[in-house]
């Protein structure tokens, strides 16, 4: 692409603003910025203007979830299902860390942080001691995918490096980069970072296995017969991982998908609820979660929609192989994004002054024709680590694990 081809793109998307420094710019940063506007797709932010008929939801009806007391009396078959399953090498794990993590603070990617009181615990450690109870058990190695973003990449790699992998196998850790999307004002203009690019933000944890295929992560997956991939999130401290329990009830359900879920500690908390959405398994996202569904009973007298999810799933590969091409709906999230001021100074804002455009791993459950939603024990399960202080956050997340035993 050359200047003209530059200009004219972002002139049919009216982002002309992105040029305003550029005859001041070298040879080099002229390069720069021209390749990434050829490479961004300014698609994404026009749909700032019809935000309202992004995310259009079906019909949305209850769907049951598998409960404590069913799993509890089957537990013991489901473990040996999980057991075999993973010593088989068929469950591969992948930790989504390509987010920015903006509400904890840190400019550092959210797993270096530590949660330690008296000695040193990063959240990545717990992830791995967490991950290692099921190598130990199992004594199998299970493959490890870490999904990372230009932001956070390299910051990741070298500290699990230092860290000595927290004495995972290296060569069972792959680490890949999911893509990027440009980052806008509230009516959708782009904002600059440098004068010589554009702000941008990783697109959203839902591209993680079209990422995979791209970096050729998947045919790590392929060469080792991996065939269900469980994906969670950095922000959980206290979750399972290639939880056996939990691979054998999915397996044994034969759905595409398992979805770890907890009951919800109050009618608007703020978790995606499982759903059937127009007859298929779906997720809502608390915003999208209207009164009349808030407050829905279900025959026993308990709210219909009364499950959570926690960013815990198992996914069957081939399941997900079918619907690669798909595009999955756009969510235009508000968020503090860094931008060049009208004196061409970075700003980092205390509060969100813009938009990020992200595709999320919950809509692929509605792409998906079979769904177990499966309850674990929310005190036991669910920690996740979003703010620093108050809900979600570093302190509650640190009682949660005083609790369950582990030493801060
Ligand atoms: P969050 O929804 O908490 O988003 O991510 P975030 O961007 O990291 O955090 P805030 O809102 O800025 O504070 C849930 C999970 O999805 C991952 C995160 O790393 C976390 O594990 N994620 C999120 C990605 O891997 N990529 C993304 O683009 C976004």
């Amino acid at each position: 692409m050359n200047y003209q081809q530059a200009y004219e793109k972002l002139e049919k998307y009216g982002q002309l603003q992105v040029l305003k420094y550029f005859e001041e710019l070298t040879e080099e940063q002229k390069n720069e910025l021209i390749t990434q506007i050829a490479e961004t797709d300014l698609d994404v932010v026009a749909a700032c203007a019809h935000k309202e008929t992004l995310n259009v939801k079906g019909k949305i009806t209850p769907l049951a979830s598998m409960q404590l007391d069913e799993i509890n009396v089957k537990k013991e078959e489901f473990n040996s299902k999980g057991i075999e399953a993973i010593k088989a090498g068929k469950v591969g794990a992948v930790l989504l860390a390509g987010g920015m993590g903006t509400r904890l603070g840190s400019d550092a990617p959210k797993g270096v942080y530590n949660i330690g009181v008296t000695r040193d615990l990063y959240i990545f450690e717990c992830l791995i001691n967490n991950l290692m109870d099921v190598v130990k058990l199992t004594d199998t190695w299970i493959h490890l995918f870490v999904m990372t973003s230009d932001k956070n990449n390299d910051a990741t790699i070298q500290f699990f490096k230092e860290h000595n992998y927290f004495g995972y196998k290296e060569e069972y850790v792959t680490f890949f980069k999911q893509e990027m999307a440009p980052a806008s004002d509230y009516q959708g203009k782009i904002y600059l970072e440098e004068k010589w690019k554009m702000s941008t933000s990783p697109n959203g944890n839902g591209g993680w296995f079209v990422s995979m295929k791209r970096c050729g992560a998947l045919d790590i997956v392929h060469k080792a017969g991996i065939e269900w991939l469980n994906v969670f999130a950095v922000d959980n401290v206290l979750q399972k991982i290639a939880d056996p329990v939990f691979v054998g009830a999915t397996l044994e359900s034969g759905c595409a998908v398992g979805a770890k879920v907890v009951k919800k500690n109050a009618p608007d908390e703020k978790v995606g609820v499982v759903c059937l959405e127009d007859g298929k398994p779906s997720i809502v996202e608390y915003y999208e979660l209207t009164d009349e569904l808030m407050n829905a009973k279900d025959a026993a007298g308990n709210p219909a929609y009364y499950f959570g999810v926690i960013l815990n799933y198992l996914f069957r590969v081939t399941d997900l192989e079918e619907i690669l091409e798909r595009e999955l709906p756009l969510h235009i999230v508000e968020k503090k994004i860094p931008y060049l001021n009208e004196d061409g100074e970075l700003v980092k804002p205390e509060e969100p002054n813009g938009y990020k455009y992200e595709a999320l791993v919950l809509d692929l459950i509605k792409e998906l024709n079979t769904c177990l939603p499966y309850e674990v024990e929310r005190n036991k399960e669910f920690a996740p680590i979003k703010n620093k202080t108050g809900i979600d956050s570093v302190e509650s997340a640190r009682a949660l694990l005083m609790e369950n035993g582990v030493i801060l």
